[in-house]
């Protein structure tokens, strides 16, 4: 048998994932009778854009909700990054913050302002003393009001959160996760109910921001077009089940899991789905 002789040894300081998420076989529930998700795989490459489409109660939230370590799933596993995703875990914790999440509520507080919002998304970077005081240093305060500049909503910075539009209240949730700087950005339907136009210009601010930073999106929408649109990869739940997946290439459509099939079939195939 002929031996292979290694003449050069390498060291190696780093291990890079592709894969920067992975769910196997996730199952999970809230009352531990019925299951909100069901076998659920899916694996996403760094610098992706990937879209989680669905009707209402099928489990979009819940698979956020379990990719940022805010529920364990009963069933299957998550590696995000090398990394089991549990809010109560040290390993994790640590990789917290580079996961920006901006739930469907979008949780800012009402009464501070989009200052305020933002510079929320630096705490992790802050001393312990300075968090407690919420003394932010000069320079986070310079790069909030940067981001906030990107976001549009440059001379907003001093009013209250409350006092927004709904397009806007959401520019300073994703402000805020950009002040986290992250690599993984979870968003749930954060272009939901918005008109046309603002949807898009919030979608060209993460298609943007993608480019600049190697970012990771995960979306989670309520229409398909729109995702089409914008996402490398669409994957669609249905009752707890991912039915379809499928990426746009060029100007195909790709069925990654069940073969090639028309963009009029994929249409189609969800008109069936009622919208919520
Ligand atoms: N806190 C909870 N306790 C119990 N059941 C829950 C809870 N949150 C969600 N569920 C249930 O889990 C299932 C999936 O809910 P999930 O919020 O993930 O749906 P969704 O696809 O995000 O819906 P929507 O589009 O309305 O936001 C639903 O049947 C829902 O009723
Ligand atoms: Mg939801």
């Amino acid at each position: 048998m002929k031996q292979i002789q290694m003449t050069k040894t390498t060291s190696f300081s780093l291990i890079n994932t592709k894969k920067i998420i992975q769910l196997n076989d996730i199952w999970t529930s809230y009352d531990s009778k019925n299951f909100a998700l069901e076998g659920i795989n899916m694996s996403i490459d760094r610098g992706a854009n990937y879209a989680i489409v669905g009707q209402s109660g099928s489990g979009k939230s819940t698979l956020l909700k379990l990719m940022n370590g805010m529920m364990i799933p009963s069933k299957g596993t998550i590696k995000i990054d090398y990394v089991t995703p549990n809010i109560k875990d040290k390993k994790f914790k640590k990789m917290m913050h580079t996961i920006g999440y901006i739930p469907q509520s979008l949780g800012l507080i009402k009464n501070s302002t989009v200052l305020e919002n933002v510079l929320i998304g630096a705490l992790p970077r802050l001393s312990t003393i300075q968090s407690m005081l919420k003394k932010f240093p000069e320079n986070e305060v310079q790069e909030a009001k940067k981001i906030i500049k990107q976001v549009g909503l440059e001379g907003k910075e001093d009013r209250k959160a409350y006092m927004l539009s709904g397009g806007e209240k959401r520019r300073v949730a994703i402000a805020r996760a950009f002040m986290q700087k992250p690599t993984i950005l979870l968003a749930d339907e954060i272009v939901s109910e918005l008109d046309h136009v603002t949807a898009r210009e919030i979608m060209d601010l993460i298609a943007d921001a993608q480019k600049r930073l190697n970012l990771t999106a995960i979306m989670v929408h309520h229409d398909m077009q729109l995702a089409l649109e914008y996402a490398n990869r669409v994957a669609v739940i249905k009752e707890g089940q991912k039915i379809l997946e499928i990426g746009v290439e060029g100007d195909t459509i790709v069925d990654f899991q069940t073969g090639d099939m028309t963009t009029d079939q994929i249409m189609e195939m969800y008109k069936d789905e009622p919208k919520k």
